[in-house]
């Protein structure tokens, strides 16, 4: 029997998923924050006087992969190229599906070099070839597949154009969503992918970091989303790493966690504050690697 309808699924349906989350085995890559630092300000969140504590970044992002493996997920490393401080972020050194792996461009010369060490990387073990774009894209920070769509952020980083690009080369149409507060300059710092399965996909956003027509796409794509608040974004929450059940977020979006518990999710908190000082969480810390 349907229940009364809450967008386009029944609240009937919708407690059923609730309480049958099902997590899935991620394949993720990730680079040990060795050379991190906050030597250049490229976004919000870096303070180049804001001192950074070195051994605690590396005791945290170690906290991160152990949690990730004790969760099921196998995580494979990608070496870390000194003079790169900011490779730590791994979720901008590609995209990579099923129709093929994509490497970057970045906006900011500091982060160039990423793109060469990545791609290098990802050709010699296997999720080769990868495509050198044209146009600027910062990889799993602004495109996200989810349930059949490829969610990508444009505004600060990845551009429009490059969206254009990316659908030519993976054919397939691509979702183009506009990010307007430069503290949520990715969009993985807007947006989390609860929930891959393309019979059920679901996200959380915080809509204040879209404009109105992005806004209008994600209500329409995603009636029965996830909204936060902004103190929630502001903490970075919405950069979190979901399997399908569980979700790795920080430890400060206390808020986002009980509405994730009320929505059949188990958060999972970690901390990475020293991370955090370069604009980035959990999520900025894997790339998914989607076969
Ligand atoms: N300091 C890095 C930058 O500004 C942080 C990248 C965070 N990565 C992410 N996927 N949001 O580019």
């Amino acid at each position: 029997p349907a229940g009364p309808s809450v967008g386009a699924v029944t609240t009937t349906e919708l407690g059923d998923r609730r309480a049958r989350r099902t997590a899935r085995p991620l394949h993720l890559l990730v680079c040990r924050p060795e050379h991190f630092t906050v030597s250049y300000e490229i976004n919000p969140w870096m303070d180049r006087a804001q001192p950074v504590d070195a051994a605690l970044a590396l005791a945290q992002w170690e906290t991160l992969v152990a949690t990730l493996r004790r969760l099921g997920h196998t995580v494979d490393v990608v070496p870390a190229t000194p003079g790169l401080p900011d490779m730590v972020y791994a979720a901008n050194g590609a995209l990579i599906t099923p129709g093929g792996t994509v490497g970057v461009r970045f906006a900011h010369p500091e982060r160039a070099g990423e793109a060469e060490a990545f791609a290098t990387w990802l050709e010699a073990n296997g999720y080769g070839p990868v495509h050198r774009p044209v146009e600027t894209n910062e990889g799993e920070g602004d495109l996200l597949p989810v349930g059949g769509h490829l969610l990508a952020g444009h505004g600060f980083r990845t551009t429009r154009a490059a969206h254009d690009e990316l659908s030519r080369v993976l054919g397939r149409p691509v979702t183009s969503l506009r990010l307007v507060d430069p503290r949520f300059y990715h969009l993985d710092t807007a947006l989390t992918v609860l929930d891959d399965d393309p019979a059920h996909p679901d996200v959380a956003y915080f809509p204040g970091a879209f404009d109105a027509a992005s806004r209008a796409v994600l209500a329409e794509l995603f009636p029965d989303a996830l909204t936060t608040d902004e103190g929630t974004a502001a903490v970075l929450g919405m950069n979190a790493v979901s399997d399908g059940h569980r979700v790795v977020l920080s430890p400060r979006a206390v808020r986002y966690a009980e509405q994730l518990r009320g929505r059949g999710y188990e958060p999972v908190p970690v901390d990475l504050s020293e991370l955090l000082k370069g604009g980035g969480g959990p999520k900025c810390c894997v790339l998914v690697v989607r076969a």
